[in-house]
């Protein structure tokens, strides 16, 4: 089932995100809608909030970015294959040099910004069956991680923008959360006099 993506502006957006428990209720189905959910929307990465519910899950598909548009393989070839479902993730370390890449985010249609990340993460999480995960992640991989992962932290991209960047993208943001905007996939907004 496709759900609905939570917009700018609403409240489950900006909450911290709880862990989940093996057996939490109806967990197999919500990643399955998530999965739908992300793929009708063309997006590489998202997180329980977005859908809100706050919850330490999100997903990944980042194949899109392992070939270019006539099908070739890119030099992030082995994203091919990064597909996977995060449970209870915690960054553990950041490293390396931080670079710039500019970033959608699919509950902020129409707006693509800069953001400056580090190029390698250490990240502990669970899989589907709980079990436990210690791994090392660099580059678009690592850059798609750390933007889901801020989602369960109440976290944007839009918030690691300079703040002159974020006082010129305001009247854009409220905009997003008065619903003007077009995207291309089902989205509810924050209820706004
Ligand atoms: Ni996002």
């Amino acid at each position: 089932m496709i759900l609905p993506i939570r917009a700018y502006g609403d409240p489950v957006l900006k909450k911290v995100a709880k862990d989940i428990e093996p057996g939490h209720p109806g967990l197999e189905q919500l990643i399955a809608d998530m999965f739908e959910t992300m793929y009708e929307a063309n997006g590489v990465g998202l997180a329980a909030p977005q859908i809100g519910q706050s919850i330490r899950l999100f997903i990944v598909d980042a194949s899109p970015f392992a070939e270019d548009e006539d099908g070739k393989p890119t030099e992030e070839a082995h994203l091919k294959d990064f597909k996977k479902v995060f449970i209870n993730p915690y960054i553990v370390e950041e490293e390396g040099e931080e670079w710039g890449f500019e970033e959608g985010c699919l509950s902020i249609p129409g707006i693509r910004e800069e953001v400056y990340r580090a190029e390698r993460i250490v990240l502990q999480y669970q899989d589907e069956q709980f079990n436990e995960h210690e791994e090392e992640f660099s580059g678009f991989a690592a850059r798609v991680i750390q933007h889901e992962h801020d989602h369960l932290d109440g976290i944007l991209f839009t918030d690691h923008l300079a703040p002159l960047r974020q006082r010129l993208l305001q009247g854009k943001l409220r905009d997003i959360g008065k619903g003007k905007c077009d995207a291309r996939y089902k989205m509810r907004f924050p209820v706004t006099k």
